[in-house]
């Protein structure tokens, strides 16, 4: 087996997105990938990485600017190699009952950057969640985690998989 090395960045304002990453890389290591996951915000050079793996929260119908930024940033480095992205989340069971498109903004990043796939993940917001909306949707009964191990770890051993498969199932 061939030794990969990726990065998993993600753009969190509360951290709901930050453990989404964190579980793709533990399962990519788990598959035998060298990951490392890191805020996207530090993210100023990929290449020493096989392949990336970016997530953003969204809020407002837009991916968290740090995550935009890492695009901008990095995006001629990101577009010589495969990238994924995924977006968190639906605070509802919605996206583990069918596969939720990107926002457009997300939409565009893929094809700037060539990426592979796209996946939305259900997000988290408790009562720990700070901010004055998030606490006022808490109160309403409108927050939860939403965030599925199961469909987050069944991607993440896609990912490995894709990795290792090499540059012929590329976009
Ligand atoms: C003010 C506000 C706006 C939000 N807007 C969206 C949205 O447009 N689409 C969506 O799917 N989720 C939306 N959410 C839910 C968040 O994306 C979800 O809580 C996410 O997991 C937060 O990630 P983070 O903790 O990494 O910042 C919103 C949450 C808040 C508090």
């Amino acid at each position: 087996m061939t030794f990969k090395r990726v990065l998993v960045a993600y753009g969190s304002k509360h951290g709901a997105t930050a453990g989404i990453a964190e579980e793709i890389g533990r399962t990519l290591r788990d598959d035998g990938v060298e990951a490392v996951v890191l805020p996207a915000g530090d993210i100023t050079d990929v290449s020493s990485y096989d392949g990336v793996v970016l997530g953003g929260a969204l809020y407002a119908g837009r991916w968290n600017g740090q995550a935009r930024r890492c695009v901008r940033r990095n995006a001629e480095q990101l577009s010589r190699r495969p990238v994924w992205l995924f977006s968190s989340g639906p605070v509802d069971s919605s996206a583990e009952q069918y596969d939720i498109p990107p926002v457009l903004g997300v939409a565009r990043s893929m094809e700037r950057l060539g990426a592979r796939e796209h996946m939305t993940f259900g997000g988290a917001m408790t009562a720990k969640t700070p901010g004055l909306v998030a606490r006022s949707l808490v109160r309403h009964g409108k927050g939860g985690d939403f965030r599925n191990s199961a469909q987050i770890q069944a991607w993440a051993h896609h990912i490995a998989d894709d990795l290792e498969a090499g540059p012929e199932t590329a976009r």
